[in-house]
């Protein structure tokens, strides 16, 4: 079966209530104009949820939170739940970004535990993993990505419920990118590790991304290697033409 391609925007702390319409509203209008083989996937933060939500009524594409706490509720100030995440309208959320991992102290066993409330609620999960520098100069990155995915992913994850994204950390907002041949290797791997967990077939339907300064120049590069089913877009999603570009340039 061939995977359908996300086109994913992590928004991250990015936007007030003016811009994030407008970007909202351009992104309809843009999705509206033409026929695309692709999902698309916009994730604002938590305060823009609903406001993202209404911009876009009438159009496809899916709303996602970029995390959630593993309760269903209670005394957890600051933190919100998957309910309230599907109450909003969400379909999706991005769980251990590295972002996360790294200023919250988010492990890969905390990720799971989301992971697993988010499905339950009815969330599909964006699952991100990913080396550091020094991860990658030790030669460790293939180890380091099964390692997250063994670790963050929910043992009975599926297809349906679950999207990986791997970002390796130095590339994330900094221009840098992994060459098209080392970033089909780690997919690769990850598929492979996935298949000893999940078994094949699901395996072979999950879909990975790639994510770490995706632009509309070096789309077409890494959207059309056999392991990548998508991106994860932080910096480009916030203009919506290039988020576009993205998608389009990728020709799906
Ligand atoms: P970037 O971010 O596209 O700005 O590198 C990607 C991400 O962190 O998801």
């Amino acid at each position: 079966m061939a995977r359908k391609m996300l086109i994913a925007g992590n928004w991250k702390m990015n936007g007030l209530s003016a811009d994030s319409i407008a970007l909202a509203t351009e992104i309809k209008a843009a999705v509206k104009s033409k026929k695309r083989n692709c999902e698309f996937l916009v994730c604002p933060p938590f305060t823009m949820l609903a406001t993202v939500k209404k911009a876009l009524r009438g159009v496809k594409v899916a709303l996602g939170a970029q995390d959630c706490h593993f309760n269903e509720k209670g005394a957890h100030t600051g933190d919100v739940s998957p309910l309230m995440l599907t109450d909003l309208g969400c379909s999706y959320v991005i769980l251990g970004h590295s972002e996360r991992r790294a200023d919250h102290g988010e492990s890969n066993e905390l990720v799971c535990k989301k992971a697993i409330a988010a499905n339950k609620a009815g969330l599909k999960t964006v699952i991100c993993i990913g080396e550091t520098l020094e991860q990658r100069d030790r030669g460790e990155t293939v180890d380091v990505c099964k390692n997250q995915v063994l670790g963050s992913v929910p043992a009975d994850a599926t297809a349906l419920n679950t999207v990986i994204a791997y970002e390796p950390v130095w590339a994330i907002g900094t221009g840098k990118t992994p060459t098209a041949a080392d970033v089909e290797e780690v997919h690769a791997q990850v598929r492979k590790v996935l298949a000893k967990k999940l078994g094949k077939a699901q395996a072979n339907k999950m879909r990975i991304l790639y994510g770490g300064s995706v632009k509309p120049a070096n789309a077409k590069e890494f959207l059309s290697l056999p392991d990548v089913d998508g991106a994860l877009i932080g910096g480009a999603s916030l203009k919506s033409t290039d988020f576009m570009a993205i998608a389009d340039n990728a020709a799906c």
